[in-house]
């Protein structure tokens, strides 16, 4: 893709992401039912409102691209260009009016992520990317924090729907708040990495995540000079499941920990 293919594709995303964002914020003044997915899993009329929104931003502009979408799943088009979206990340906290949730969409092509979009409509906040031009926090660069000491380190996980995933992640978590200042879990994968990119939390990690958790933020964290690996720090991409993404000073200190053997 050329820069002014992207520059179109983040404009769209951008314009998709904020209607998509009011959608959410309507929603949550008038009311909205709730289903669930699973045991604990929910799903919100508002997730599928906003993805309805954000595709058909897509589909008028780019009719040809890919989509792959968190509650749609694949919708084909022709092109090497495939859109990753969550039209809500952190629907548990949307559900319960914890208001730390986003709309995430990323851009790929030919494999490899080339633009990233995170709103946050309750903070206003808008992270974007596009692949070799920096990482932005509403339209100021933003940069990973310095910390290289985990002592000194502040860190986020997020626990899946899954108990024995679930169970897995809380010994990890055990021997994390151990050995950093502390450990957060705020329920948004892509507002959790966001806040790596922009130095407000060292490092994050996850075992079980989706493609459309991650996409848009794995660009915007590279781009803010952070380091992304599966949690032993071999190499990741946005389809495989586990992530340690950290400002890249502090990750191989985290990757020791969380991938020891012992069982504490
Ligand atoms: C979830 C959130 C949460 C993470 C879960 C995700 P959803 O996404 O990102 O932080 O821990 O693994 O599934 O279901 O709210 O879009
Ligand atoms: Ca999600
Ligand atoms: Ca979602």
């Amino acid at each position: 893709m050329n820069q002014s293919e992207l520059q179109r594709c983040l404009k769209v995303g951008q314009i998709a992401a904020c209607e998509a964002g009011d959608v959410l914020l309507d929603y949550k003044a008038k009311g909205f039912k709730v289903s669930k997915k699973g045991r604990v899993n929910l799903v919100t009329e508002a997730d599928l409102a906003s993805e309805k929104i954000i595709m058909s931003h897509i589909q008028e502009n780019f009719p040809d691209h890919q989509i792959l979408a968190e509650e749609s799943g694949n919708q084909s088009g022709e092109g090497e260009v495939k859109w990753v979206i969550d039209p809500l990340d952190g629907t548990t906290n949307y559900a319960h009016r914890y208001p730390c949730y986003c709309v995430s969409i990323g851009v790929e092509a030919d494999g490899i992520m080339q633009v990233g979009i995170i709103w946050d409509p309750e903070r206003k906040e808008m992270f974007t990317a596009v692949r070799g031009g920096g990482a932005f926090l509403n339209g100021k660069k933003i940069e990973v924090s310095q910390e290289d000491s985990l002592v000194d380190g502040l860190f986020v996980t997020g626990f899946s729907y899954d108990q024995e995933v679930i169970e897995r992640n809380l010994v990890l978590f055990n021997r994390m708040m151990r050995a950093v200042r502390s450990v957060r879990r705020d329920g948004s994968a892509a507002l959790n990495m966001s806040y790596v990119a922009c130095g407000r939390f060292e490092g994050f990690w996850e075992l079980s995540l989706h493609p459309w958790d991650i996409a848009a933020g794995s660009l915007i964290l590279t781009e803010a000079g952070g380091k992304l690996t599966r949690i032993d720090g071999a190499p990741t991409s946005i389809y495989d499941s586990e992530l340690l993404a950290t400002n890249g000073h502090i990750h191989a200190g985290v990757s020791r920990i969380l991938s020891r053997k012992s069982a504490d």
